[in-house]
């Protein structure tokens, strides 16, 4: 634990240190939970989205995707539950002042047992908490944190309130005129964007049951306990596809896509042993059925994805709500219904922290006259920020021009950098950092048979290869 949580900072540093993530607003000291995405991280995070779109949209004719505003009428919120009851169980510790969600604080204690190799104690305190969540029982949970002795990491002490429920929506004012009238909510799932518009896309797409809506987009929570980097952030995105079918057919389609989910992770080269799935015991009250897809980060096992059976919960809300019809008339069995939902939703700042996770390498290149290591990223090439840079040996001698021409060649078809600053040793270490899978040396002998040198950033093995033949071995990695 103590060697991933040094593995877990170096991560931390290297995505500040290269340009992938920095701290929102950092001028002025940061701003807890939320963070901004630099030059390479936001191509990193843009590839991630663009594979899970057209995973779920280009590959799925039955798929389409929608864009729909963050901003929602209030009613949407009411109607889905989220203003009633989206919250969590929270304590504060008197002494402190500090907030605490109670999972968060008895998950810490299960930590501490695991790590102490009190397997047993710890199973039987994870099946007790999760217990009194699944009855919503808060003076139970209260009960446990006494029992188990736990106290503040502030204080220290065990000087706890009441557990309470902590609603984490933002709300803000339309308008100018403040008044409850006005109140509205920055969304905090992507997801009611599209049952609100599920009879909008399945009229103009004459779309037929089965069929999904997929979309990308921000969601707003207000995480007390914001903690682990972008792990849990208060502004975050979600990739969201609701799947509409027809009642009756959701526990085979809930199967299906746990399964089809489970192979796009895997289609991103990280081993099955990394993955876990792990059943929801508490489920929501309309919930038929919900799991999470969990990846063994530095922190241990957590939720990268939810896949959901919502039954047609939502959409009968939005019915009862908005009195407009959600029925779907289904010409196969000639009936009226509303559909049942199957839902798959990911994090994409979650999916960035795990391929990130995934990829950082620290490898000891020492030999034995000379001691020497590297820090590489081994994304797979279809994410990786850039994926070709282009290095003249030298400034002179008509290298750059080449090198140029080969930028000008390459660049319409993928992200290509040129670098002619430093010793070529230098540059290459840069691009590993950088997780940039090829990188090509023009030199002196490019000028007499149009040849390259082409460097693989795993291996570090180098060949020579025609210029002409750069796109082809490109393509053919990140395709
Ligand atoms: N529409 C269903 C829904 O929103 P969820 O389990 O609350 O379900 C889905 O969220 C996914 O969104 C999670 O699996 C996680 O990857 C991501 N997510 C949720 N809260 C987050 C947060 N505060 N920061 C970053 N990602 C978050």
């Amino acid at each position: 634990m103590a060697n991933d949580n040094k593995r877990f900072q170096a991560i931390i540093s290297h995505c500040k240190e290269y340009g992938f993530i920095f701290p929102s607003s950092e001028i002025y000291d940061g701003l807890s939970a939320v963070y901004d995405y630099g030059q390479w991280g936001s191509e990193l995070k843009k590839n991630i989205k663009d594979y899970w779109w057209k995973s779920m949209t280009q590959l799925h004719e039955n798929i389409v995707g929608i864009d729909a505003a963050i901003f929602m009428h209030p009613t949407t919120w009411k109607a889905s539950g989220h203003v009633d009851g989206f919250s969590d169980p929270m304590i504060d510790n008197k002494d402190s002042k500090k907030r605490y969600r109670v999972d968060h604080l008895i998950e810490a204690r299960i930590a501490e047992l695991e790590n102490a190799n009190n397997m047993g104690e710890a199973a039987e305190l994870q099946e007790k908490m999760d217990a009194l969540l699944a009855a919503d029982d808060l003076v139970g949970l209260k009960q446990l944190i006494e029992d188990e002795d736990i106290t503040c990491g502030v204080s220290g002490t065990s000087n706890w309130t009441d557990v309470r429920q902590f609603n984490l929506m933002f709300s803000t004012q339309l308008g100018s005129v403040t008044g409850e009238a006005n109140e509205i909510y920055l969304r905090p799932e992507t997801a009611q964007g599209i049952f609100v518009n599920f009879l909008n896309v399945q009229k103009t797409g004459r779309m037929k049951i089965p069929f999904g809506i997929a979309q990308i987009g921000k969601a707003f929570r207000n995480e007390i306990v914001a903690r682990q980097f972008i792990f849990r952030m208060r502004e975050f995105e979600q990739m969201e596809m609701q799947f509409f079918v027809r009642p009756g057919t959701e526990d085979q389609w809930y199967e299906q896509w746990k399964n089809e989910r489970m192979q796009w992770h895997l289609s991103l080269g990280i081993p099955g042993s990394k993955y876990r799935f792990h059943d929801h015991v508490k489920l929501a009250f309309y919930a038929k059925a919900a799991c999470d897809i969990e990846y063994d980060f530095p922190f241990g096992f957590k939720e990268v994805e939810g896949i959901h059976s919502r039954t047609n919960h939502d959409l009968s809300r939005h019915q009862e709500y908005s009195k407009k019809k959600m029925q779907y008339f289904d010409p196969e069995i000639n009936q009226n219904y509303i559909p049942y939902v199957i839902e798959t939703s990911i994090g994409l700042d979650r999916t960035f922290l795990m391929v990130m996770s995934e990829a950082y390498w620290e490898e000891d290149l020492s030999t034995a006259d000379k001691q020497d290591s590297r820090v590489v990223l081994k994304l797979p090439p279809k994410l990786a920020p850039i994926k070709l840079a282009v290095l003249p040996l030298t400034k002179k001698d008509g290298l750059p021009e080449i090198a140029r021409q080969i930028m000008d060649a390459n660049k319409p078809h993928f992200r290509c950098f040129y670098e002619e600053k430093d010793a070529i040793g230098k540059r290459y270490r840069r691009m590993d950092a950088l997780g940039t899978p090829f990188c090509v040396t023009v030199d002196h002998q490019t000028k007499e048979d149009n040849t390259v040198t082409i460097r693989y950033r795993d291996s570090m093995q180098q060949e020579r290869v025609p210029i002409h033949s750069l796109k082809g071995i490109v393509d053919k990695q990140i395709s």
